[in-house]
């Protein structure tokens, strides 16, 4: 039985203090519910409203390419500097330590590899994202492809009406297919899509007018890192995105095929996180692998 002895009337109402209420620091995000905002807040910083989600779930498609042979030994020395992890289910069981507290942007699709079609893609089931507990599900679309849009889309569809039963959030992502431009219209065309569809995140890639594509999106855009570049020049790839709007950089080659993937991936969250300038990073990339060698 409860204790009712000295049970004390409550005096502190502030009855003159308004109850605060807050919008939230993502955009189209206000209107998400508690469980949604929450995982949002995981993945995207609250105090910078951006992310470095570090992408290695390309062997989900490719295999055992260059930089992802061994997640051991390459990827998890590099957590510790991601925001967010984006991975495939078998990866996150079997390497990942559930201990690392990193939020998951989990690959949600599959059914493709580099030696057929790709995008013949179909969702994994929701309640299993849960037990994973990820903090939102990645899925594929391929706007313009006409042997794959319509399926893509259902996918993206189909996983926001799951990932809402469960307050998961969904990100669209954007395939590029062979036949595409990859100009700002297309990218415009392709994040909308996904946006309209549900996704509560969009992943696409930097192009000329970037500024169009993040402002006709009405939810947070994250680019892709695309194919190894230079170290310079993928930083002001992160740079240019992130000042046309991006809310952060969903990055795999540029970081892990690296030569110092550890000061990469720490030089790229100073140019998402703290606005630092293309050749700021650099001198940072050079200082800290400098620094690795050393120790070697
Ligand atoms: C996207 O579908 C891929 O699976 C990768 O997650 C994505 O392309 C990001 O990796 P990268 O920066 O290497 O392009």
């Amino acid at each position: 039985m409860a204790d009712l002895d000295d049970l004390r009337d409550g005096a502190k109402f502030g009855e003159n203090i308004a109850q605060k209420t807050e919008g939230f620091f993502l955009k189209g995000c206000n209107n998400l519910d508690w469980g949604m905002k929450d995982r949002m807040s995981r993945i995207f910083n609250p105090d910078s409203g951006r992310s470095v989600m570090l992408a290695f779930d390309h062997g989900f498609i490719m295999g055992p390419t260059s930089g992802v042979e061994r997640i051991d030994l390459t990827i998890l020395p590099l957590i510790e500097h991601a925001d967010c992890l984006m991975c495939a289910r078998g990866i996150l069981r079997s390497l990942v330590p559930p201990s690392s507290r990193k939020p998951i942007c989990l690959r949600s699709d599959a059914g493709s590899s580099i030696l057929t079609d790709l995008n013949h893609n179909v969702i994994i089931d929701v309640q299993d994202a849960a037990r994973l507990n990820a903090s939102a599900m990645a899925v594929m679309v391929a706007i313009g492809d006409a042997d794959t849009e319509a399926l893509t889309v259902s996918n993206l569809y189909n996983a926001v009406d799951a990932g809402q039963a469960y307050g998961i959030p969904v990100m669209g992502v954007t395939a590029v297919g062979k036949a595409m431009a990859r100009d700002a219209r297309y990218f415009a065309l392709a994040s909308r899509i996904c946006a309209e569809n549900g996704a509560n995140i969009v992943k696409t890639y930097y192009t000329e007018g970037f500024e169009k594509v993040v402002a006709c999106c009405p939810v947070p855009i994250v680019i892709a890192g695309g194919k190894k570049l230079p170290e310079l020049e993928a930083l002001e790839l992160a740079y240019m995105a992130i000042q046309a709007g991006a809310a952060g950089v969903d990055m795999g080659r540029n970081v892990f095929q690296s030569d110092a993937p550890a000061a990469m991936i720490q030089a790229v969250g100073a140019v998402v996180h703290k606005d630092i300038k293309p050749a700021e990073a650099f001198q940072m990339y050079q200082d800290l692998k400098q620094l690795a060698d050393a120790t070697k």
